[in-house]
């Protein structure tokens, strides 16, 4: 069976940001694949024997993609200190045996409602990065299209043998779990926090699996002065929590993208990025590699928004994530739209907002390496509807179509979500 969805206004997310008015996709049921997209009227002639559906005050888009999430420690409420990077990561290491308790007790619950949050923000993928694999069946059980990021953490050279070995056997059961809405992939947790042989192992892994990787990267002030100057917090944290008297970065920011040369051919993203320089711009440009910004976070944790000024204008592209709720009050990800929406006020505000509905769709396909977040033929069919109370352009109006923005304003829950060729809502 043909299936043809319209609405008053389509959102290609393509780099352009091109609206269709009354657009539509054309689709066979359970085929992943997007057969047509173009005027609704005209997919309904091509097809005339097609179920058809039209949304006269919605909008149609591809389902959004969270490119940085993690669903473990999802139990948190209220424990966590905010304001500064090294306060918080005190209060993490503080509370961790309490914070795991809760999670291992509300485990399954959490994780569901994990999962429906996305659901119910209209978003079809995620990035999830996962430290223990306890989300992983769930992951895969879930309707969601998951980019599955099992985390390495481990600077302690005496632990590195025993943490490789968890960190593989979790990579392998993620591959036996494999499917179009399941793909394993490598986290290195940070420049700070994991042993370079480890790192290196696992680079090696991604470039000859073509495994997707993430890390997180430049995330504090405190971070910068740890790989530029061995001083600061980072100095005091691993001689207090680790009993190491002279502390040593084993990386500085350059020599740790240095270190991700071979992955230039496979889907490469640094999250949080906050306090890079030009230089390191630079190469993350000439890595191919995408930045992923998760702006609720980076406020609450570090008090700044990412820099667009680092994006070579669009040469870099940028993908966004809600992190996890241990830095956020939420993992609703247009939560996070319109907070961005407010963090940038220096620019044109309709250019911004295309901006971020693509950060939320092409580019978080591409910092992911999946084959959606754009309506186009042979992309999943991975597309949510919104519908308004009100059509959120009038086009006979001499004004421009600002529906981009009246979209992060007011956008709530879809009313139908497809992911994988399956209606999910
Ligand atoms: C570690 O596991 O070695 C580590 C964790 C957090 C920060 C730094 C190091
Ligand atoms: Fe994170």
């Amino acid at each position: 069976m043909l299936h043809i969805w319209g609405a008053r206004e389509a959102f290609i997310c393509d780099e352009h940001f091109s609206i269709v008015h009354n657009g539509g996709i054309a689709f066979e049921e359970n085929v992943d694949k997007i057969l047509a997209v173009g005027e609704y009227d005209t997919l309904c002639s091509q097809f005339p024997n097609a179920k058809m559906q039209f949304f006269p005050q919605g909008v149609l888009l591809p389902a959004l993609i969270n490119a940085h999430i993690h669903f473990e420690f999802g139990a948190h409420f209220a424990q966590f200190c905010y304001g500064d990077f090294g306060t918080w990561l005190d209060s993490l290491m503080d509370s961790r045996d309490e914070v795991l308790h809760i999670q291992n007790t509300y485990f399954e619950s959490i994780l569901t409602q994990g999962i429906n949050e996305q659901i119910n923000a209209g978003v079809g993928s995620v990035g999830a990065v996962s430290s223990y694999g306890y989300d992983m069946s769930a992951l895969a059980l879930s309707p969601l299209r998951v980019v599955y990021f099992n985390e390495a953490i481990g600077s302690n050279p005496s632990a590195i043998d025993f943490l490789y070995a968890n960190m593989l056997e979790r990579l392998n059961n993620a591959k036996n779990l494999s499917s179009p809405t399941f793909t394993p992939a490598i986290a290195l947790h940070s420049p700070y926090s994991l042993h370079p042989i480890m790192a290196q192992k696992l680079i090696d892994i991604a470039a000859k699996d073509k495994l997707p990787l993430s890390t997180h990267f430049l995330e504090s002030a405190h971070e910068r002065e740890w790989l530029t100057q061995n001083s600061g917090y980072f100095k005091t944290f691993f001689q207090r929590f680790f009993h190491i008297e002279n502390p040593q970065s084993f990386y500085s920011p350059q020599s740790f993208l240095d270190m991700l040369s071979p992955l230039r051919d496979t889907p490469l993203s640094l999250t949080h990025c906050l306090h890079i320089k030009e230089e390191e711009a630079k190469s993350i440009e000439s890595l191919q590699a995408s930045i992923i910004t998760c702006p609720r976070s980076n406020r609450l944790l570090n008090n700044a928004f990412f820099s667009r000024s680092h994006l070579h204008n669009k040469q870099i592209p940028l993908a966004l994530g809600t992190d996890g709720k241990s830095s956020n009050n939420n993992v609703n990800l247009l939560d996070e739209l319109r907070v961005s929406l407010y963090a940038y006020p220096q620019e044109d505000i309709l250019a911004l907002a295309k901006s971020l509905l693509l950060s939320a769709t092409l580019y978080g396909a591409k910092a992911l390496g999946l084959n959606n977040g754009t309506l186009s033929e042979g992309k999943n069919v991975d597309f949510a509807i919104f519908e308004f109370s009100q059509p959120l352009f009038y086009p006979n109006q001499s004004r421009p179509n600002q529906s981009p923005l009246q979209f992060i304003l007011h956008a709530k829950t879809p009313s139908h979500l497809y992911i994988n060729a399956k209606a999910v809502l």
